[in-house]
């Protein structure tokens, strides 16, 4: 097997080191490339750019498969809890019922926001994203949890911080819904689980009180653990550049929300709703919809479709299409946005310039409709996102900085700029 590339600059060759993934995936490495020869690499938006070495998620784009830490998501999504994932994801395996256990009560003592950062809520206008809460309060949680502001990395220091932060992700989600809508907060319950607690903080109220469905709760996990890591995508590649600048865990996740609210990342899921209640309306047809999509002349994007990685079908979508349709039949659910996006599917998957740049149905085009059935709020499905992506941008952060030797995240770039004039 080939082990070296060679390059020729200016008729002189050089030789650069291959180096192969445990799935033979091969990369050039070109970390001596400026030094011996003063050039350096441009490849605008990172298309084949490799930024490290991972050994914790693996996807073949070409044939639709993901696993975590080798696990197939098929298998995570129908046989695990969300929780579970996320130890597996951090810590390299799944956990054992003891440290299942013990990881359960840690997150349940956790699982309150300190009640002073409860007024930071009412200087938030009821308009506000909740994107935007949560980016803030994340952020907020280093200045309520100072002792941990420096990197430390005793594993109990890093431990409790995983712990935290999963925990009152979801709370503060919580809570920035019911401040959306007026509603008093309510508070986490030590006898429900993860997913369980999360509905029960967002749907429950002193008036009418919401019972939490298996099925609903199920989905829950299914949901956040498909989400929950997709390697070096544009919010996890910020989580490590940031933190590469050995600034704290809290603010480091705090750029990847922030990173991962755009509409072509994170924020797909939610325009792919406004999008679909925008056919519902009659304010444009399906047909008009997919031509609009193909203009060139015209910046829209058919949202939920289409992905840098895959070119084939996402298998994220494959999953929760299924679950669109148990959840359909269970409840007796007749959605119309359903209707208009399986019809929205169906016409691409047999329009040509679909089919020739191979853009599929991604993960964000069904989370939005799942999502809508559990009675989540679409300006909420972002901050779904972040809660199910939580621990992939835990481990990543972490693996970053157990690698050696460490370096800050510093892209170079070719200067096209005015060259030198005096005033
Ligand atoms: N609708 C219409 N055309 C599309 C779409 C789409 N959704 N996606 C890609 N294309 C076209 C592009 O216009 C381009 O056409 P061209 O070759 O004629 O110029 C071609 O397909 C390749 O597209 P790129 O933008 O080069 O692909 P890239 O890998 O950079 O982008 C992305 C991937 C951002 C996801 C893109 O497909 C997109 O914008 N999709 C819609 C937004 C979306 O659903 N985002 C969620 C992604 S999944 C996630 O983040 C969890």
């Amino acid at each position: 097997m080939l082990k070296k590339a060679k390059l020729e600059i200016d008729n002189i060759q050089y030789e650069l080191p291959i180096v192969a993934g445990s799935e033979g995936e091969r990369g050039i490495d070109i970390s001596i490339l400026r030094e011996q020869t003063g050039c350096i690499t441009l490849d605008v938006g990172y298309q084949n750019t490799g930024s490290c070495l991972s050994s914790i998620t693996y996807i073949d784009g070409d044939n639709g498969i993901l696993r975590y830490r080798g696990y197939p998501i098929e298998e995570l999504a129908e046989k695990t809890s969300f929780t579970e994932t996320a130890f597996l994801l951090i810590y390299g395996e799944l956990p054992t019922a003891e440290e299942k256990k013990a990881f359960s009560q840690r997150l349940t003592e956790n699982s309150m926001v300190h009640e002073e950062m409860l007024r930071f809520f009412d200087g938030f206008p009821v308009t506000a994203h909740p994107m935007a809460i949560l980016s803030t309060m994340v952020n907020a949680l280093s200045v309520y949890y100072p002792q941990y502001f420096t990197i430390d990395f005793a594993t109990e220091t890093f431990d409790l911080m995983v712990v935290r932060l999963l925990s009152k992700i979801r709370t503060i989600a919580a809570y920035s819904y019911k401040h959306s809508i007026g509603e008093p907060f309510v508070y986490p319950r030590h006898d429900l689980k993860y997913c369980a607690n999360f509905l029960h903080m967002m749907f429950h109220s002193p008036v009418k009180p919401y019972e939490v469905d298996p099925d609903i709760e199920k989905t829950l996990n299914m949901l956040l653990i498909l989400h929950a890591d997709h390697e070096q995508n544009c919010s996890t590649s910020t989580v490590r550049l940031v933190g590469s600048s050995m600034v704290n865990l809290y603010s480091s996740i705090c750029a990847g929300i922030c990173a991962l609210w755009g509409p072509l990342h994170g924020g797909a899921n939610q325009e792919v709703i406004h999008m679909l209640e925008e056919i519902h309306r009659g304010g444009i047809s399906v047909c008009d919809c997919i031509e609009k999509a193909k203009d060139k002349e015209n910046r829209f994007r058919l949202f939920g479709f289409g992905h840098r990685i895959y070119k084939s079908y996402d298998p994220r979508a494959k999953i929760l299409k299924r679950q669109c349709d148990m959840l359909k039949n269970k409840f007796q659910l007749h959605d119309p946005l359903i209707d208009i996006a399986l019809e929205l599917e169906e016409r691409t998957l047999q329009d040509e310039y679909f089919i020739s740049r191979k853009l599929y149905p991604n993960v964000d085009f069904y989370s939005g409709i799942l999502y809508r059935m559990l009675g989540i709020p679409a300006d909420m499905y972002p901050v779904m996102f972040a809660i199910g992506r939580l621990p992939g941008w835990i481990a990543q952060w972490k693996e970053m900085h157990d690698t050696k030797p460490f370096k800050i995240g510093r892209p170079r770039q070719i200067y096209v700029g005015p060259t030198i004039r005096h005033l």
